[in-house]
């Protein structure tokens, strides 16, 4: 391949094909509008919008955030406008620029996933749901629905009975065998799987003698987490046939392409999303340097390529 000429950067993920291997993340980058004068959100592969349930939720009490060496701990609580006020004041603005937008959604019930699903039926110009299955099943006690293959598989084959939209199961890292939740959800009928969600965490003041956030735990996502991320995502590729989207403390072009090398169709950026609004942009960038560098004509030609040490 000659240097100059503009590698092939789309990707293929089933049911859904992207113009570039490089999303947000839910919950890091708003509905969109909000980062809309710093990003040119045209150039993301898709802004996945932060999660949504049927009704609003206030979230958790303050602090939320916690900064650590590698990352950041929140507990948000999943803090969000609720279903109608999404459909009717954030949705049109990605809506009327075109941008590929991933809806991610969350329930108490399994009931309530398959409600909000429903819903999408009759709305246009989403690309995907993304089911977010790290959340405590209030029917169950609070445990969460990620955290068992059975549970975690009813959420999946109810929302698919409940939609035709491609559906993308993102799994918590937080379980016995990713790999083992990753078929459970294959064979439920995700369309895709996304991995990771952050990693239950704690942090404490020793002065004041309190736990820094206002929930006592949350969840840790950023550069400390890349490693396990990359772990999670090297086994569930190697367990499904499904197409897998890599996240977990993606900084820069080279951390993109290492989820790629092992598997992952595509990734997304999130914590570094606060960082830096423009590191989307930056990673997009560095992996057509890469390639130009690398000769590689297609991104696809690259995508899973991992070589045994021998
Ligand atoms: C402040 C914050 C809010 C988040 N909200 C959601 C959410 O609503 N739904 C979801 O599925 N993941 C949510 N996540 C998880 C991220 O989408 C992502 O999976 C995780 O942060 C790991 O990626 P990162 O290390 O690049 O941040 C949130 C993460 C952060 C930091």
């Amino acid at each position: 391949m000659n240097g100059d000429v503009i590698p092939d950067i789309s990707v293929n993920l089933g049911p859904i094909s992207l113009k570039n291997p490089v999303m947000v993340a839910s919950g890091t980058f708003g509905y969109g509008r909000e980062y809309s004068d710093v990003v040119p959100l045209e150039e993301i592969g898709a802004v996945v919008v932060k999660g949504i349930s049927l009704k609003p939720r206030p979230g958790n009490p303050p602090p939320r955030l916690v900064e650590t060496p590698g990352g950041l701990i929140n507990a948000i609580g999943l803090e969000n406008v609720g279903l109608d006020a999404f459909l009717s004041d954030k949705l049109p603005f990605l809506r009327k620029r075109n941008i590929p937008t991933i809806v991610n959604i969350f329930g108490e019930t399994i009931d309530e996933y398959a409600e909000i699903a429903r819903r999408f039926n009759s709305v246009d110009g989403i690309l995907a749901l993304e089911i977010n299955i790290s959340c405590p099943n209030v029917k169950a006690g609070g445990v969460t629905f990620g955290s068992d293959p059975i549970m975690a598989a009813s959420v999946v084959q109810t929302v698919r009975s409940a939609t035709n939209l491609p559906l993308i199961t993102k799994l918590s890292p937080q379980v016995t065998s990713i790999a083992e939740i990753a078929k459970a959800v294959e064979e439920a009928g995700t369309d895709i799987i996304s991995c990771i969600n952050t990693i239950p965490a704690m942090a404490v003041n020793i002065y004041s003698r309190k736990p820094r956030l206002g929930n006592i735990t949350g969840g840790l996502s950023g550069p400390a987490i890349k490693p396990i991320a990359l772990r999670c995502v090297y086994e569930v590729v190697k367990a499904v046939k499904v197409p897998v989207i890599g996240i977990g403390g993606i900084t820069t072009a080279e951390d993109a392409l290492e989820f790629l090398l092992v598997g992952a169709k595509a990734v997304q950026i999130g914590t570094m999303n606060f960082v830096n609004p423009r590191t989307v942009i930056e990673v997009l960038d560095g992996i057509k340097s890469f390639m130009k560098s690398q000769r590689i004509a297609r991104i696809e030609d690259f995508i899973g390529r991992l070589e045994n040490l021998q």
